[in-house]
């Protein structure tokens, strides 16, 4: 399960910035803070980056209107700041959401189904973004490949991904717990085999190339502009 420990749940308004920003900068190495708020809370995220840069990892949890939820959490300092340990963590946060709403599905615990896969759908559609708008483009520009090797063929699996994202949100918005189990049942391949397996690619060669081809100052900029996606 994930290893951070979520130390607050905050709805916040408007005009609380400066106090959750002051929240955020008392968490403690793997503690996180989840927030709640009526509008983006980019812009809380942006103000965090520049005054800390990459002590925090970010994930949005929810993208409204009409709530936004992001989830903040202080990083280890002792942990270098690589492209794998970003993105590595945000695969397993995303292995953890999944299982939860399959639990929760086999439960028929139809609110906790719902939390958990839309969290689901929201976190590996930007994941996907990350990848394809800033991290992909980053190696294929060093390495001369866009249309062959390993960015098109993640590229290519992620087409797949989005087409099961789109059954599963159909199948959300019928609200019933059979719709999602027969969603999943119909599936050609258990969804958890495809997303483990490309994930396991990803870590195992991907990530660790673009950490060989791409210097630290600018694998900082590059992680701070996926979080901002
Ligand atoms: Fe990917
Ligand atoms: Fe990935």
């Amino acid at each position: 399960m994930d290893s951070t420990t979520v130390v607050a749940r905050l709805e916040i308004s408007p005009g609380m910035e400066e106090t959750m920003l002051r929240k955020i900068e008392q968490l403690r190495p793997a503690e996180s803070i989840e927030l709640a708020c009526e509008r983006d809370l980019r812009a809380l995220l942006g103000r965090l980056q520049e005054s800390h840069g990459a002590y925090f990892d970010s994930w949005q949890l929810e993208i409204g209107p009409p709530v936004w939820r992001m989830r903040i959490t202080r990083r280890d300092p002792q942990v270098a700041r690589t492209i794998a340990d970003f993105l590595g963590k945000d695969h397993q946060r995303l292995r953890d959401t999944w299982a939860a709403g399959r639990y929760a599905a086999a439960d028929c615990n139809l609110k906790e189904v719902r939390k958990a896969f839309s969290e689901f759908v929201v976190g590996l559609t930007l994941h996907m973004r990350m990848e394809e708008e800033v991290l992909f483009p980053a190696i294929e520009q060093r390495t001369g490949m866009r249309d062959s090797g390993p960015t098109a063929a993640m590229r290519a699996e992620h087409t797949r991904f989005k087409e099961i994202l789109g059954r599963l949100t159909r199948a959300l918005e019928e609200e019933s717990c059979e719709a999602i189990s027969r969603m999943l049942q119909s599936e050609p391949t258990t969804p958890e085999d495809l997303f483990n397996s490309h994930d396991l690619r990803e870590e195992r060669v991907l990530y660790p190339m673009a950490d060989r081809l791409i210097t630290s100052d600018e694998k900082l900029r590059l992680i701070a502009a996926m979080q901002r996606l």
